[in-house]
């Protein structure tokens, strides 16, 4: 079959690679849509320390598919080739603390698709029988394959806003609308936020959180996102901060921007070559503020973010702006960092792009 296959930096080819035969319990999925996002970014360009140089291994980790074949002996059950499904990439060990605790995405040995297994960017993914019985391929029902590829970040979003209890009549600022930012505007007003409000600089990225739900969106080149802020909210600041970019000055900037007895998240994260920022400190002590990361999400996430989806209590499709066959996978990638894209996927059933 065919598949993008990191070689080391900037060296990721569209090849032919053997299929693996099935194990019992192992199930293939054939890839509908693979979502490429900024973790594959930094697998491109060689930043991302579970791809060593050469290792032949398969990118893509939000993947949506048909169940096309199941291992030898019993089939595993509510699966059936055919159904569609969304695969849930973190496979945690299962049985150490974390683990028991549910937090699978903070198991120290946790191996994920598409990140230390081959993933979705290929005709098909073998699903390890492992995480099929651990149920990480969920069921999809009537969702669209645009919308399926987005129940992952969309999972992560999910806990990270339950990590900062984002709820009825807060008011929410959302720094970044990227794809990312996009789902954390969305998912706020579904949880009954008040008021959205969104920093950005791309005006494409302006537009998308406006429909997003953003009520109030603030070029943070042109105005101070704080008096902006300050005259949304009275001057009061955001109930809520959500940073949604991985950049330094924002993190610093968030301790300003929540309101007294606020909650900030820091969801996106800063490069390993210069994690640490400048923090005051003080903000934090004199207005009681709440500081909380998530990372990554666990199946419960994932299940409730399908749950989310198919239930129709949000609608995503519109947020996947390009679709590109496995052998432009190179021009996904650098439409994917281009800020007048939303969401870009790669669809191994479409042909290459006429040049
Ligand atoms: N915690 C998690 O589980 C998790 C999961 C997925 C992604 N992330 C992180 O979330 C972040 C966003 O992901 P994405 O895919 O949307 O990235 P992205 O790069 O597509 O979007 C970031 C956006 O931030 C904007 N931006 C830059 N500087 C800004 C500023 N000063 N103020 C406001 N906006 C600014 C950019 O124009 C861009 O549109 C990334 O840092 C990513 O690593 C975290
Ligand atoms: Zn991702
Ligand atoms: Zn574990």
């Amino acid at each position: 079959m065919r598949a993008v296959v990191y070689r080391g930096p900037r060296d990721l080819v569209v090849a032919d690679v053997d299929v693996r035969p099935l194990g019992p319990g192992d199930v293939r999925v054939a890839v509908d849509s693979a979502g490429v996002c900024g973790t594959d970014v930094r697998i491109f360009k060689g930043e991302h320390s579970g791809f060593a140089n050469g290792t032949g291994r398969v990118p893509g980790h939000e993947v949506v598919g048909r169940v096309s074949e199941v291992g030898p002996g019993a089939a595993p059950p509510g699966l059936a080739v055919g159904d569609v499904v969304f695969v849930a990439p973190n496979i945690g060990c299962g049985v150490c603390a974390q683990c028991r605790r549910g937090n699978e995405n903070l198991c120290p040995t946790t191996e994920a698709i598409g990140i230390s297994l081959d993933g979705g960017f290929a005709q098909s993914v073998l699903v390890p029988a492992r995480a099929v019985a651990r149920g990480n391929l969920i069921p999809l029902g009537a969702v669209s394959s645009d919308a399926g590829v987005l129940i992952e970040p969309l999972a992560c979003v999910l806990r990270g806003q339950d990590k900062v209890d984002v709820h009825e009549g807060d008011t929410v600022l959302v720094a970044g609308a990227g794809p990312v930012g996009l789902l954390h505007v969305a998912l706020a007003r579904t949880r009954g936020a008040a008021l959205v409000i969104c920093s950005e600089p791309s005006a494409v990225r302006r537009e998308a959180a406006q429909r997003a739900g953003a009520a109030v969106v603030v070029d943070p080149t042109a105005a101070d996102p704080y008096e902006s802020v300050a005259a949304a909210t009275g001057g009061l600041g955001a109930d809520v901060v959500i940073t949604a970019a991985p950049v330094h000055a924002l993190q610093s900037a968030a301790l300003h921007l929540a309101a007294t007895g606020g909650r900030v998240l820091y969801f996106g994260g800063l490069p390993r070559s210069r994690p640490t920022v400048e923090l005051d400190t003080n903000l934090i002590h004199y207005k009681e503020l709440l500081v909380a990361g998530t990372t990554a999400s666990t199946l419960d996430d994932c299940r409730r973010a399908a749950e989310l989806v198919g239930g129709g209590r949000l609608e995503l499709d519109w947020m996947v702006s390009d679709r590109y066959a496995l052998e432009d996978f190179a021009a996904a990638v650098g439409r994917a960092q281009d800020p007048a894209a939303l969401k870009v996927v790669v669809k191994p059933s479409l042909s290459r792009k006429a040049l």
